[in-house]
């Protein structure tokens, strides 16, 4: 729906600081709303379409952001990081200000495809068990891939603090040492327990795909992040 607020405000729900900052930093002349400069704050402006400049830099206005990052090893997916840098030290600092949060979590060494978002609703959905969306990992194993690991999986396994038998949505071998898996849910080191419990073990694990959105069809190198527009969010739903 199309409205329209203080500019000040505007720049505020971007990340560009507190909105005393925001206000000097329109003022000083470093905002163009639409191509012009404007150095009125509280100027009302309408956010359908707004594209912003700041300093000079082009900032599209989105009420929400939705990105995809190819995540590195090395990173934790947690706000308050403590052994690795967080996943936010990737993104431009506006994400971190407003609030954007990792959706879900790989562990600090799993790479891959990690969503990422200020849509709490959206997130609350992507995360949530009875949303079903499946998740695609190719795993590096430490024993060769056998047609009964592949079984086991397909079949399920016991893990300790679980009281379900967990099993793989489905299951292939792609190499001799590397196996592709569909999990419906996200349990704490899921595949990397599923896989010690079947009597293999992960040497490296990496998601490429949720839902029906790959990570190689975003061509993004290690460390690049993307906006995700509706066509995008769209191959998220449960399938
Ligand atoms: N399963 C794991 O073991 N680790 C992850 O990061 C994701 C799924």
């Amino acid at each position: 729906m199309s409205k329209t607020l203080p500019l000040d405000k505007i720049l505020q729900s971007q990340g560009f600081g507190t909105r005393k900052w925001c206000a000097e930093l329109i003022e000083d002349g470093e905002v163009c709303v639409n191509g012009a400069v404007v150095t009125d704050s509280g100027a009302r402006v309408a956010t359908d379409g707004l594209q912003l400049t700041v300093y000079g830099e082009a900032w599209p206005y989105r009420e929400r952001v939705y990105i995809a990052l190819n995540k590195p090893s090395n990173y934790e997916c947690s706000r308050k990081a403590s052994h690795h840098p967080g996943v936010l030290k990737l993104l431009p600092e506006q994400f971190d200000r407003r609030d954007v949060q990792p959706v879900g979590r790989l562990d600090h060494d799993t790479t891959g495809l990690l969503l990422m978002s200020d849509d709490g609703p959206f997130i609350h959905r992507q995360s949530s068990p009875k949303h079903h969306v499946p998740k695609i990992y190719v795993a590096t194993t430490h024993e060769p891939v056998t047609a009964a690991l592949v079984e086991q999986l397909l079949k399920g396994v016991k893990l300790t603090d679980e009281p379900e038998t967990l099993t793989a949505v489905s299951c292939r071998q792609l190499a001799e040492h590397e196996i592709e898996i569909v999990l419906a849910e996200g349990k704490y080191h899921q595949v990397k327990r599923m896989l010690v419990a079947a009597g293999n073990h992960c040497v490296s694990l990496r998601r490429a795909q949720i839902g029906l959105l790959k990570l190689d069809d975003l061509k993004l190198a290690v460390g690049e992040w993307c906006y995700l527009g509706d066509a995008e969010l769209a191959l998220l739903k449960p399938v």
